[in-house]
């Protein structure tokens, strides 16, 4: 997501700018931006597109500035336009800023701001923030920007500077990163320590509620409009390692990443106590939701593994049949969708050729094609009828896992909107549905912090004396996170992996079954456990060596297996979005024991963009 970096120093700013820039592409962005004030006029260069696009309109000239902002902005409100990009300025052209994260009422405070005649250029949520600035500006930024943050609902790491204070930077950060570096009489502000430590190791990490300013001679923190100080790091990590957040593999920060990216994709749909689920940005009259008496879904691998668990959630809630195709099969088939038929599209990148031509087919055929999307600016996202992002932040690693994630979080997310607004779910149902949705990142983030290690161990026990297969087993729910397990080991770690649904193994898969066989026996499915204890009885006779999971204190399963994995209780129907992680860092830990290229594994690529 997008790359933030300020510098105020003695040093010429505009290389500095550009070259944490650079340090920061890895994150994703489709436009970038810079502002300095150069003799006491602030100097703005913004391009569409990549850092070449931004380099050549910046030219040779990169003046004597010493202070200066610069921005990566990876599109969430408004298509990445020059107009859209960052830095912003207020209407006198005075103040700049830039912005990460979804201010959430930005609406209600641009109407506010039109009325009092600020003019507005762009379409972002960010642009509000410099004619808030501009309205309480009396001669200090910090003062008016801690005004400011009183009037955000939303995300944010914000960073202004303002012409009539040029030696000043001022900042702000709720819920997205924020890091100030502190070196020899120069002082920066990043959204990442990558961008920093080619200038300094000693950093400071904002908190939530701070705002901080830098001139300099140094960093003030403000907290609630107290003076506070913050713990200084010294950092010793390269340039690479920073880029991965101090982790060895961009897969694994990713992992790590889920409880975030699950807030973020919840933020501004979904509150705790809220009594609705809102999906604004969906405009579906009623006339159309009534009419629709189909649901297809259309994606390819994870993704497709994704609306497997959609279509579950959708027939349960809504009571319509829900289809689930890979999107190669899908246009080829002569599919049966018309204009009462939903599509809905799954795509993390929303650059896939096959769930592209997907996409195109059913509009042909007259449906409406709903994108469950996590780049703004994709094909997949421009051409469908309506957009559900995901807000995952950029994925890296080959292997997808906080995309899954989230991707399920809009399943369920949209799954309860439309039952709610089709009279199909009970206020009650509804809030206990959505309660557990708000605990989710939660828990989400309790589990990654409770069973690395153990997984770490099971893992090592599992795979390493030579084995090469592995069966995932499930009923139900868990039949369709077994199919994403499997698919993490093989295409991360080169075992060969089996994903079946525990009733059929009997019909000739059990043949495969050997002593030592590792079996993971996904057990969330609380009607289901009987039969799954059968099951897996059946696959220990013939030697199985059997891993269960399921819910914390189960124990049953716990009886029945040589081994269990464990996470936090949830409702039944949503388990995947907990029941994935340990399978993700079970392929993570079996790659790295292997010694496999977990980023980017043999044969594969993040985005295919062929047939
Ligand atoms: C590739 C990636 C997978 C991904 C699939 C669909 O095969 O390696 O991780 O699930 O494409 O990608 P999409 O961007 O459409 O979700």
């Amino acid at each position: 997501m997008c790359g933030i970096i300020g510098y105020v120093g003695n040093k010429p700013a505009m290389p500095i700018l550009i070259n944490a820039l650079l340090s920061m592409e890895y994150r994703g962005y489709d436009s970038a931006g810079v502002a300095l004030i150069e003799q006491e006029n602030l100097r703005l260069v913004r391009a569409p597109g990549k850092m070449a696009n931004l380099l050549k309109k910046i030219g040779d000239d990169h003046g004597l500035a010493t202070v200066g902002i610069g921005h990566t902005r990876w599109a969430t409100h408004g298509a990445p336009t020059e107009i859209n990009a960052h830095p912003h300025l207020d209407c006198q052209g005075k103040i700049a800023l830039l912005h990460n994260g979804i201010i959430e009422n930005y609406l209600e405070i641009k109407t506010k701001l039109q009325a009092q005649g600020h003019i507005f250029r762009s379409d972002t949520d960010t642009e509000v923030l410099p004619h808030l600035l501009e309205h309480y500006y009396q001669g200090d930024l910090g003062a008016a920007m801690r005004k400011v943050v009183t009037e955000l609902r939303g995300a944010y790491a914000i960073v202004a500077i303002c012409v009539q204070e040029p030696g000043k930077l001022v900042a702000a950060r709720q819920d997205s990163p924020l890091i100030v570096g502190l070196g020899d009489k120069e002082f920066f502000f990043a959204s990442d320590m990558a961008a920093l430590v080619e200038h300094t190791r000693e950093m400071m990490v904002l908190q939530n509620g701070d705002v901080a300013e830098l001139c300099e001679e140094g960093v003030t923190v403000y907290h609630n409009n107290q003076k506070v100080g913050r713990r200084i790091l010294h950092v010793e990590w390269d340039k690479e390692a920073a880029q991965k957040g101090g982790y060895p593999h961009y897969m694994i920060k990713e992992i790590h990443e889920q409880g975030v990216a699950l807030r973020q994709t919840l933020r501004g749909r979904l509150e705790r106590n809220a009594a609705a689920i809102d999906l604004g940005e969906l405009d579906f009259s009623e006339e159309y939701i009534r009419g629709v008496n189909k649901i297809a879904i259309v994606a390819c691998g994870t993704a497709y593994h994704a609306g497997l668990v959609g279509k579950y959630a959708l027939e349960k809630m809504l009571r319509l049949p829900v289809e689930v195709d890979i999107a190669s099969e899908f246009r080829y088939r002569d599919p049966l969708v018309n204009s009462q038929t939903l599509v809905i599209v799954v795509s993390q990148s929303g650059e896939t050729a096959d769930t592209l031509a997907a996409l195109r087919e059913s509009k042909k055929r007259g449906a409406k094609v709903l994108a469950i999307c996590n780049v703004v600016a994709s094909s997949i996202a421009l051409e469908a009828d309506y957009v559900l992002f995901t807000y995952a932040g950029k994925e890296t690693a080959v292997a997808s896992t906080k995309a899954y994630s989230t991707q399920l979080m809009i399943f369920y997310m949209f799954a309860i909107y439309l039952a709610a607004r089709l009279g199909k779910l009970n206020a009650s149902e509804q809030q206990k549905l959505t309660e557990e949705l708000c605990a989710l990142p939660e828990k989400v983030q309790q589990l990654l912090s409770d069973t690395e290690k153990r997984i770490k161990a099971l893992t090592e026990k599992l795979f390493l004396e030579g084995r090469q297969d592995c069966f995932f087993i499930g009923r139900g729910l868990d039949n369709y996170v077994a199919m994403e397990g499997a698919l993490k080991l093989k295409e991360i770690s080169y075992i060969h992996a089996e994903a079946y649904a525990a009733g059929e193994l009997k019909h000739g898969t059990i043949a495969l079954i050997e002593p030592g066989t590792p079996v993971i026996a996904l057990c969330t499915q609380q009607s289901l456990q009987e039969k799954m204890i059968s099951n897996i009885k059946e696959l220990q006779a013939r030697g199985a060596y059997v891993a269960g999971l399921c819910f914390l204190g189960n124990e049953q399963i716990e009886q029945v297996c040589e081994e269990t994995l464990q996470v936090p209780e949830t409702i039944d129907l949503l388990a995947p979005i907990l029941s994935v992680v340990p399978l993700q860092m079970l392929a993570y830990y079996a790659a790295l024991a292997r010694e496999c290229d977990v980023d980017q594994p043999r044969n594969l690529a993040k985005s295919v963009t062929v047939e």
